[in-house]
């Protein structure tokens, strides 16, 4: 399976610090916040990784990730999203990369203590399909929410629905998503939602349509840090209850501080 990091957008709720430099490489805590999704991958031994960025800094990823070998990315490519036409408009550009097989998709901004090995490899051995992750927030009213049949959790999933104003359940979908190739005429037909955008939420609607969507509660915290106060509590939660933190490749000899 490859691994897709969406890291596009303009990060416009995050100015003035996204003048100078693209969103996901914000620091959070001690480490620039794309490290988080590319750890996330590495640990479910995803090592093929697509990072797909846009607006006016993306070349500071090339200065600050190379070709990924200092982090132990095996093969690392990069795609340009013209504009923020939303989340499944830049996982659009995956395509070709994905080259018909099975793909884990993390959004750029999210941060998860644990591992998804586990749900890597039941979504491995899923036949076809798709699989979120989800995760009990106490403001499901920012993300996209599940529906479960009979209100129950332990249950089927009969809907999703993107920033409702009156969530159906405390469960949100979290941006680390599982899809199979079909994924990527899924997103050919979707149209733009109310707020311009291809919504990831449709996506997924259009598989549980299929009767073809599986999910999993994850353990351990979970947030974004798209926002200054998720970012501060992105940076918080890492600091006192780590993420399954990598040891930071060595800085370059002679150039200490
Ligand atoms: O964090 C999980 C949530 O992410 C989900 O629960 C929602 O269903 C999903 O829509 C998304 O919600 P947000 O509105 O918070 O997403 P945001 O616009 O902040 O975008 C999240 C990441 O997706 C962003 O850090 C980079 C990537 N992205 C976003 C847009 C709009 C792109 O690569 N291109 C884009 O055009």
């Amino acid at each position: 399976m490859k691994g897709v990091i969406l890291a596009g957008g303009l990060g416009t709720r995050l100015r003035p610090l996204t003048l100078v430099t693209n969103k996901h490489l914000l620091p959070v805590y001690d480490r620039p916040m794309v490290y988080y999704p590319i750890q996330c991958l590495l640990n479910a031994g995803i090592n093929e990784i697509l990072i797909v960025t846009g607006g006016e800094h993306a070349g500071d990823f090339l200065k600050l990730l190379k070709n990924g070998k200092q982090l132990g990315i095996r093969h690392l490519e990069y795609a340009y999203q013209e504009g923020e036409g939303g989340i499944a408009d830049a996982l659009k550009l995956a395509e070709d990369f994905a080259d018909g097989q099975k793909i884990c998709v993390v959004l750029g901004d999210n941060i998860i203590q644990g591992n998804i090995k586990k749900a890597a490899g039941e979504f491995f051995t899923q036949g076809s399909g798709a699989k979120v992750l989800l995760k009990e927030v106490p403001d499901p009213e920012r993300f996209g929410v599940v529906r479960f049949e009979n209100d129950d959790p332990s249950g089927r999933i009969v809907e999703i629905v993107e920033k409702p104003e009156n969530p159906p359940s405390p469960y949100a979908v979290i941006g680390i998503y599982f899809y199979d190739s079909d994924v990527f005429g899924i997103c050919q037909s979707l149209r733009p939602s109310g707020r311009g955008e291809l919504e990831i939420t449709d996506v997924n609607n259009a598989y549980l349509e299929r009767g073809d969507l599986t999910h999993d509660i994850i353990e351990g915290w979970w947030t974004d840090a798209g926002t200054f106060d998720s970012l501060r509590r992105a940076t918080n939660l890492v600091a006192e209850g780590g993420a399954n933190l990598c040891e930071l490749p060595k800085t370059p000899a002679g150039a200490g501080a």
